[in-house]
C-alpha cells in the first residue's frame, strides 16, 4: 500500500507521499477537448495552465474547484486520477475520456485512447493506495461526499478526509500538545479558520484535540485579483488580466502605508483601446485589498467570542498561526496585530504546510487514530 496526502487547492494541488515527501505540485487545472465523440482530456496541471497562453479551438480549461467549492465532480475525478497516475508512475494522461472509462467516446475514439485509458486503469488498480484528502474546514456534507467518491473513483483503496485546519495544526506540532491553537490557511479561492482545542469527554480521553469553532469563507487571492482589476479600471482607465493583478499583488502588494513601491504593468488603455503599459503604485493595491483583510479580522474576532474565557486567554498568548499563499501578503502580521492585538506566526513552509501536516499523520498510528480516524 502507498500512503498519500493530497491538498486540492483552488490554484494548486500538492501531493505528499509517506517516505518520499512532496511528490507533486501542479496547477489545479484540466484542459478538455470537445470532440464529436465527447469530452477528452487534453492536458492536466501545469501543462493545462500553459495551454491558457495558446488558446486552441475546441479546448477549454477548467478549474474543478472554485472558492473552495467543487464545480464538477467528473473533472475533479479525472484530474486527481491523472495526478495519481503521474505520481505512481504510469504517466499516460492525454487522450483519456473525462468520464474515465470512455463512456462518452465513440468506438474510434476509444480505440485511439485505449492504451492511455488502460494504463490509467492498471496504474490505479495495480498499485494499492490510501489517501488523506485535505478538505475545507467549512466544507458542506455534499462536497465532503464528492471528495470521497472522486478519490475512490480515481482508484484510491482507502480515503480519509481531514479538515485543512487540523492538517495545519499537525504541521505546526500543535495537534497533540495541550495548548489550544488558532490556525488559518489563506489560499487562492478561500480562507479557512479554526480554533482547535482540547475536549475532555471522559477519563480515557487524554486531551484529544477537536475543532472548537471553524469556518471557510470565499476570500482568497482570486477575489483580491478581481478587486484590483476593478480598481485599476476605475482609477487608471486601464484593463489588466487577473494574472497581471496576481503578479503585481505578489510583487508589490502590501497592507502597510509606509512601504511604497511601484511596478510597470501591461494591459489595455481603456481611453485609446490599445495595448499599453502603466506604472502601478502599491498604495492602490493596498486600497483594493484592505477591505478583504478587514473582513478576515472580523471573522477572527467573531470566532474568539465562541470559545470560553480560558481558551481565549491562551490564544492571546499563543497568537494566530497562518499558512497558505495569501498569508505571505506583505504587512499582514502588523495589520492583524494593529486591528486585533494578536501576534501572528507564519508557518515556515506556507504553501505546503497543509499537505505535509496531513501526510505526516501516516507516520504515527496513535496520531492518525486520534485525528484522521475520528474525522472519518
Ligand atoms: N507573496 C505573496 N503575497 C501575496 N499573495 C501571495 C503571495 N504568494 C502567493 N500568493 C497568493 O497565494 C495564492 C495561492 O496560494 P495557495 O495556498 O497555493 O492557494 P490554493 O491552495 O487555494 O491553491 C494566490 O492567490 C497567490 O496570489
Ligand atoms: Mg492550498
Amino acid at each position: 500500500m502507498i500512503y498519500f496526502a493530497i491538498d486540492i487547492g483552488s490554484s494548486t494541488t500538492t501531493i505528499y507521499e509517506k517516505g518520499r515527501g512532496l511528490v507533486l505540485k501542479e496547477s489545479t487545472l484540466i484542459a478538455i477537448e470537445e470532440t464529436k465523440n465527447g469530452e477528452m482530456i487534453k492536458a492536466v496541471g501545469d501543462e493545462a495552465k500553459e495551454l491558457m497562453q495558446f488558446p486552441i479551438a475546441n479546448v477549454k480549461i477548467y478549474s474543478p474547484i472554485k472558492e473552495a467549492e467543487i464545480k464538477s465532480r467528473d473533472k475533479l475525478t479525472a484530474l486527481v486520477r491523472a495526478f495519481f497516475e503521474k505520481v505512481i508512475g504510469s504517466g499516460a494522461v492525454g487522450g483519456n475520456s473525462v468520464k474515465g472509462s470512455g463512456t462518452k467516446a465513440s468506438k474510434g475514439a476509444k480505440k485511439a485512447s485505449k492504451s492511455a485509458v488502460s494504463k490509467a486503469q492498471s496504474s490505479t488498480l495495480g498499485a494499492k493506495f490510501a489517501v488523506i484528502c485535505c478538505v475545507p474546514t467549512g466544507a458542506s456534507e455534499k462536497d465532503k461526499a464528492t471528495y470521497f467518491h472522486s478519490l475512490k473513483e480515481a482508484g484510491a483503496d482507502e480515503v480519509h478526509l481531514l479538515p485543512h485546519s487540523l492538517a495545519l495544526a499537525n504541521y505546526l506540532n500543535l495537534l497533540h500538545s495541550h495548548v489550544p491553537c488558532f490556525a488559518i490557511s489563506m489560499g487562492h479561492g478561500a480562507t479557512d479558520f479554526a480554533i482547535i482545542g482540547n475536549v475532555l469527554k471522559d477519563v480515557y480521553d487524554r486531551g484529544r484535540k477537536e475543532i472548537l469553532t471553524g469556518c471557510t469563507i470565499n476570500i482568497g487571492g482570486s477575489l483580491l485579483n478581481a478587486s484590483l482589476t476593478n480598481y485599476v479600471a476605475e482609477h487608471n482607465f486601464f484593463e489588466i488580466s487577473s494574472r497581471t493583478a496576481d503578479i503585481a499583488r505578489q510583487e508589490i502588494g502590501t497592507l502597510q502605508q509606509n512601504d511604497q513601491s511601484s511596478l510597470i504593468i501591461n494591459g489595455r488603455n481603456l481611453l485609446t483601446s490599445r495595448s499599453d503599459e502603466m506604472r502601478l503604485n502599491s498604495l492602490l493595491i493596498r486600497e483594493a485589498i484592505t477591505p478583504y483583510f478587514l473582513q478576515i479580522c472580523t471573522v477572527i474576532d467573531t470566532m474568539l467570542k465562541f470559545v470560553d474565557k480560558k481558551t481565549e486567554e491562551w490564544l492571546a498568548q499563543t497568537g494566530i498561526y497562518l499558512a497558505g499563499g495569501l498569508s505571505q501578503t506583505h504587512g499582514l502580521d502588523i495589520f492583524i496585530k494593529h486591528h486585533l492585538g494578536l501576534n501572528i506566526k507564519l508557518a515556515d513552509d506556507p504553501l505546503n504546510a497543509v499537505v505535509i501536516g496531513a501526510g505526516r499523520l501516516w507516520d504515527s498510528k496513535e496520531h492518525f487514530d486520534a485525528t484522521v480516524a475520528l474525522s472519518d
